[in-house]
């Protein structure tokens, strides 16, 4: 069979490779630890939880979904923009509904990109962006995220000229491997920049929700002219306790937006309806849970800090998202390689940080989705054999 030859240079994606891989390392009757998945040990309220199930009795939402309007939806999502970060919107025009933020940040790039358009893309990052540039058939302009500059992209290093033809630039804070935050202050100078060199900013967002010490990750969306310019996603998956809903969206300029909504009336038919039914009653509903799920990350990020300072690794604690970033131990330089040899010896599966990039090299991610007794046991293993 003769495949198209975007395939060649693009790769799956690695959770559903390690997936297979750890599922018969478990039914050999090894004790694993997956700290590889961004996928968290907790659940939507019960109350959320219980709108999902009460909407799927009603016969009439088992249809097409788009065949219902999605307007209370969209409200409920410009609302919780307008209570959390002030950001104004206009539900009908300048909010779309996605299944789940990776299904809106895949397709974007086919929206924003011809053949041959540069898209610049940090690096390391969410492989999705990655993806996505290589099948709309665009060129990916890495933009180093390096420690010293506190992984946030240096706009000032861009050669103007790489810059002017640049159609867009994507930013992920919380970040999403590196556990960076942003302040409002590089989202002022982002927005002056995009609009100097006319470049789409596309945020992602989804770890808004998951803070610490007092820090409130802010939207891109908050800075003046921000909407002219650019487009945020959010979800449901991570803030609301709820991967597998696969209910995310996308806020801000109304043209990408509807430019996105011409290719997903032909990708897919919405969001199943008893699922938009419980995302409203989230989105509008109490979020008190929220506090203690975030209380809970912090616990388990001290422990594994320490953890990794007990075995040599120093890391500061990030105050946002539920990743460490570590450093290889020294005298290691091939993440991928040390990462599949802890799995080997104690049965701990830890993300090498080449796969998120050339300048992940050097770092692997650790995602705290199990509680803390196991998280203890990761470290006691890694202390073992470090
Ligand atoms: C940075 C980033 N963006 C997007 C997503 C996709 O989230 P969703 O579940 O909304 O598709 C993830 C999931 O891990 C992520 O880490």
């Amino acid at each position: 069979m003769k495949l198209a030859r975007r395939l060649d240079t693009f790769e799956g994606y690695l959770g559903t490779a390690m997936n297979l891989i750890l599922t018969r390392m478990r039914s050999e009757g090894k004790d694993v630890i997956n700290l590889g998945l961004g996928d968290p040990d907790v659940e939507p309220p019960e109350q959320f939880r219980k709108a999902l199930s009460d909407a799927c009795y009603d016969p009439k939402n088992h249809h097409y979904p788009s065949f219902y309007s999605p307007l209370p939806l969209k409200k409920a999502i410009s609302g919780w923009y307008e209570k959390q970060y002030g950001v104004k919107s206009d539900p009908e025009k300048e909010v779309l509904p996605l299944l789940g933020s990776a299904d809106g940040l895949f397709h974007i790039h086919t929206c924003l990109l011809d053949p041959g358009d540069i898209a610049l893309v940090p690096d390391p990052c969410y492989p999705a962006y990655v993806a996505g540039v290589k099948i709309a058939g665009g060129i990916i302009e890495p933009v180093p995220l390096l420690k010293e500059n506190g992984f946030l992209p240096d706009l000032e290093a861009i050669k103007p000229e790489t810059a002017r033809k640049a159609r867009m630039i994507w930013v992920n804070y919380p970040n999403n491997p590196t556990s960076a935050h942003a302040t409002g202050d590089f989202y002022y100078r982002l927005v002056d920049w995009a609009h100097k060199y006319e470049v789409a900013v596309i945020s992602d967002n989804p770890y808004s929700e998951i803070c610490f010490d007092g820090y409130c990750a802010p939207s891109f969306l908050q800075v003046d002219g921000a909407k002219e310019i650019g487009i945020e996603f959010n979800s449901l998956s991570k803030a609301f306790n709820a991967c597998g809903w696969r209910t995310g969206f996308v806020i801000g300029n109304h043209e990408i937006i509807s430019g996105l909504s011409k290719i997903k009336s032909h990708s897919d038919r919405g969001i199943f309806y008893p699922l938009q039914v419980a995302a409203i009653a989230a989105l509008t509903g109490s979020h008190e849970f929220m506090e203690r799920r975030n209380l809970m990350f912090r616990e388990r990020r001290d422990v594994v800090v320490q953890g990794l300072k007990d075995c040599g690794i120093e890391v500061e604690a990030p105050k946002g998202t539920f990743y460490i970033w570590a450093p290889l131990p020294s005298g290691v330089a091939d993440s991928k390689e040390w990462c599949f040899k802890v799995l080997d010896k104690i049965s701990v599966w830890v993300i090498p940080g080449s796969m998120y990039g050339r300048y992940g090299e050097g770092y692997f991610r650790i995602a705290l989705t199990h509680p803390v007794d196991r998280l203890s046991e990761a470290m006691n293993r890694l202390k073992k054999i470090l």
